[in-house]
């Protein structure tokens, strides 16, 4: 199948669009597509071309790392298959994320958002014996926000982030309840319902839903978003 790639390029020589023109089967994936054209990065007017900088890890999708934009709106490059492409499309980097070269990003941010939000599960001193097993409909929950790579693309495009906001991002407010639904997480539920409720918690989202719309995994984040706020209302009864 033959699909005419034009790649947003940026390094040291400044910002350009290169355009390939590449054929690979229809079930190939995208990360495919992109580690051959390293290999040979002729463009369609043939010129030898540095290769596109782009990332990639486990070709899952697992580590959310080949993040990038795809016409437009965020992607996995393991996860799009050269027949969704079609005869064309167009790549840039994940919205959202300092450009560090071409395809690749600083998501930096979403690690030290996680971080800084506790998002991990405390086990330090618990032998085990409190925690409770998991009921069929929290299993569900976790398993859907399982699927949650990290990639970023939500906290890159969510509207009520910035600057200005102290709005931890909807990543971290689907982290806070995936950890919440665990039997092991419910340990230490207080300490997240607490940062939940605080400034830069689920009071802080615009309800816009861009996370729910831009999520390559199809995580349900309108539903994750909304169970957290309800926990936190329930806290406050
Ligand atoms: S919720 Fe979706 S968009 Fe956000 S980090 Fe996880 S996989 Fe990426
Ligand atoms: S390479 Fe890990 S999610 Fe795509």
């Amino acid at each position: 199948m033959t699909t005419n790639l034009a790649i947003h390029r940026r390094d040291r020589a400044g910002e350009r669009v290169d355009r390939f023109v590449v054929n690979h089967p229809p079930d190939r994936t995208l990360l495919d597509v992109l580690r051959a054209l390293a290999a040979a990065p002729v463009t369609s007017d043939g010129r030898t071309v540095a290769p596109v900088v782009f990332e990639d890890a486990c070709a899952g999708p697992l580590c959310g790392s080949c993040a990038l934009s795809v016409d437009g709106w965020p992607a996995m490059a393991c996860r799009v298959r050269v027949g969704d492409l079609g005869s064309q499309a167009v790549l840039g980097p994940l919205p959202g994320f300092p450009v560090v070269a071409d395809l690749l990003v600083d998501r930096g941010a979403v690690g030290r958002a996680l971080v800084d939000a506790r998002a991990w599960l405390e086990l330090d001193g618990w032998a085990g014996p409190e925690a409770s097993p998991w009921s069929a409909q929290a299993a569900q929950h976790a398993q859907s926000a399982h699927a949650c790579t990290a990639c970023g693309a939500c906290q890159g495009a969510c509207p009520a982030m910035g600057s200005r906001s102290p709005y931890r991002g909807p990543l971290v407010m689907a982290a806070w309840e995936l950890l919440d639904s665990t039997p092991t997480g419910r340990l230490q539920t207080g300490v997240r319902r607490a940062l939940a409720a605080s400034d830069g918690g689920i009071a802080d989202c615009g309800h816009a839903r861009v996370c729910r719309d831009v999520c390559p995994q199809r995580l349900p984040m309108g539903e994750l978003l909304g169970s957290l706020s309800a926990g936190v209302m329930r806290g406050r009864e």
